[in-house]
């Protein structure tokens, strides 16, 4: 019912050289035996070399972060509209690291959510626990006030939308969720989305992301809620991309 769907995250990575290189090698390996859509978020300079070098039919391009702004006064920021205009599909909001090192808050993002949708963008909203609350048991409260915020914002288009839950403690660490625990945090936020929009609920794409790797991903997206994966690391590398994009 949900296409599966694994989505790259480059961060702050490569070079024009990499960036083409690296996009057809991808491109290359997507075959008859991938069956989820493919996505890479690119840095924002590489987004137009990124979108030029791929046929938008087999894979399709994103950006990282955008501003929540629409025009104006905000020196360093990209809008919705400037990425639309160079036909990016996907943008992330609220990586972890965006909430982390750049302080972005739950309202912030909401509003970057409205802005990348109002451009025709599609949003990947991230959420997901500290280490240390998840030592603390507290990872269903921070999931809850991180797509509350969202679901809380009635202009918030849920057709529209891909939610990921990325572990903060797993991302870049090797370490993962059991697929267990990425399911019951998966069928939680399935759960709250149901409490808002009912049966849109079943057609929402919900990525898990945190050290996803060929071994691991398999085990992981054979979960019933688990629709595909955010991948870091491994999307630097075509060959594990490309086999980890196989077991979707
Ligand atoms: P990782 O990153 O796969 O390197 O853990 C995931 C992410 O940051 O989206």
């Amino acid at each position: 019912m949900r296409k599966p769907l694994v989505v790259g995250n480059w961060k702050m990575n490569g070079s024009l050289k990499l960036t083409g290189d690296l996009l057809r090698a991808i491109e290359d390996g997507i075959n008859d035996k991938i069956s989820s859509e493919v996505g890479i978020c690119v840095p924002f300079v590489y987004i137009a070399l990124a979108v030029d070098t791929v046929d938008a039919t087999r894979l399709t391009i994103g950006a990282q972060t955008v501003s929540e702004f629409e025009s104006g006064a905000y020196t360093g920021e990209i809008s919705a509209s400037m990425l639309a205009e160079l036909a990016c599909h996907w943008v992330l909001v609220g990586h972890s690291e965006r909430r982390m090192l750049f302080n972005e808050s739950n309202q912030a993002l909401v509003a970057k959510v409205l802005a990348a949708q109002g451009a025709g963008l599609i949003p990947i909203y991230c959420v997901g626990e500290s280490e240390s609350d998840y030592q603390s048991g507290k990872t269903l409260n921070v999931i809850n006030e991180q797509v509350g915020a969202l679901l809380s914002n009635k202009a918030v288009n849920l057709n529209q939308l891909v939610l990921a839950y990325e572990p903060v403690w797993a991302i870049g660490t090797g370490l993962t969720a059991s697929p267990d625990e990425a399911q019951q945090a998966h069928v939680f936020i399935r759960g709250l989305v149901r409490e808002k929009a009912g049966d849109l609920a079943d057609k929402v794409r919900i990525l898990y992301g945190g050290s996803v790797n060929p071994s691991n991903a398999s085990s992981l997206f054979e979960q019933e809620d688990i629709d595909g994966g955010l991948i870091g690391g491994a999307s630097l590398d075509a060959d594990a991309f490309i086999s980890i994009c196989q077991k979707a």
